[in-house]
């Protein structure tokens, strides 16, 4: 008998953990099947508990910071129409710029930056000649702040809030929605993997990430520019509209600082 599949699918970059896990989360428990990367083996860990969901779930191992990583991604969903993409892979870097290994700096903008790019490519292509889809982008509330001790991941995510807008605009009246998630600090992976527990930020309380991912996808659901989820984050953002930059790389400074974490 012919596998029963829904007329829905998302698409959910780096959903093994934390935010992106929570997306696929709010995905399936609106009726859409599910196809997801991440670049380590526990995405079939996340695959299988989604499928609690009761829809139809696909995992791909991934590096997505690489083009075949993301052809191997897109190829999985076989031609089947996309409804939904977010694209959520992302890594963070702590310390000093001139110290970090180039190659992990490099890492964080081709996950970041390329990579993200190139699928939303490949999927808006698709969706813009079916006059059809909807498209969430996960900037964050850093990409307003220049990135002390964070340089190249602030940069990163300068860039997404930046390219989603430009997106939206040029996809005006074509049935593709193009929508910004910019989170605040956040309860996952992120800091433990940038290397920055012991700093204010890595340490200190954080949003919670089933919250940040309902934020978002409802705000993709009607189709909103963007989102910042959290007041708190909110008032950080319009602030960070009116502050000189060399004021705010101060303030971030403080957040970011290496060691940080015991000085406060
Ligand atoms: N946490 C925060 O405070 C915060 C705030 C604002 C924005 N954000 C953004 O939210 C997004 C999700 O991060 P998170 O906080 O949920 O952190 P996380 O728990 O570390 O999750 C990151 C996800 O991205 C995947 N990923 C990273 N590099 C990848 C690569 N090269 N190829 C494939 N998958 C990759 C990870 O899987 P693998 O480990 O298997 O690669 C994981 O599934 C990121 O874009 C981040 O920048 C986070």
């Amino acid at each position: 008998m012919a596998q029963q599949i829904s007329s829905k699918l998302a698409l959910v970059s780096g959903a093994s953990t934390g935010i992106g896990y929570y997306l696929a989360e709010q995905c399936a428990k609106h009726g859409y099947d599910l196809l997801i990367a991440a670049d380590e083996s526990r995405i079939a860990e996340a695959g299988e508990a989604l499928k609690s969901n009761g829809v139809d779930v696909q995992y791909v191992e991934a590096d997505l910071a690489t083009e075949e990583g993301v052809d191997k991604f897109y190829a999985a969903a076989k031609g089947r129409p996309i409804d939904l993409l977010l694209a959520n892979a992302g890594r963070g870097l702590g310390g000093d710029f001139l110290d970090q290994d180039f190659r992990e700096a490099r890492r964080v903008v081709d996950t970041n930056i390329t990579g993200t790019i190139y699928l939303i490519q490949k999927v808006g292509r698709e969706m813009r000649s079916r006059r059809d889809g909807r498209i969430l982008i996960v900037g964050s509330i850093a990409g307003f702040t220049p990135g002390t001790y964070q340089a190249v991941y602030n940069g990163t995510k300068a860039f997404l809030d930046s390219f989603s807008f430009a997106l939206r605009a040029e996809l005006n009246d074509s049935g593709v929605s193009v929508t910004c998630l910019m989170p605040g600090a956040t309860e996952t992976e992120f800091f433990a993997r940038a290397g920055m527990l012991d700093t204010k930020i890595g340490s200190g309380k954080k949003d919670d990430p089933a919250e940040v991912a309902r934020i978002g996808f409802e705000a993709m659901m009607r189709g909103d520019g963007d989102v910042v989820s959290g007041w708190k984050n909110k008032m950080q953002s319009a602030l960070a509209n009116i502050m000189p930059a060399s004021v705010l790389a101060e303030q971030h400074r403080k957040q970011a600082e290496p060691g940080g974490a015991q000085k406060h």
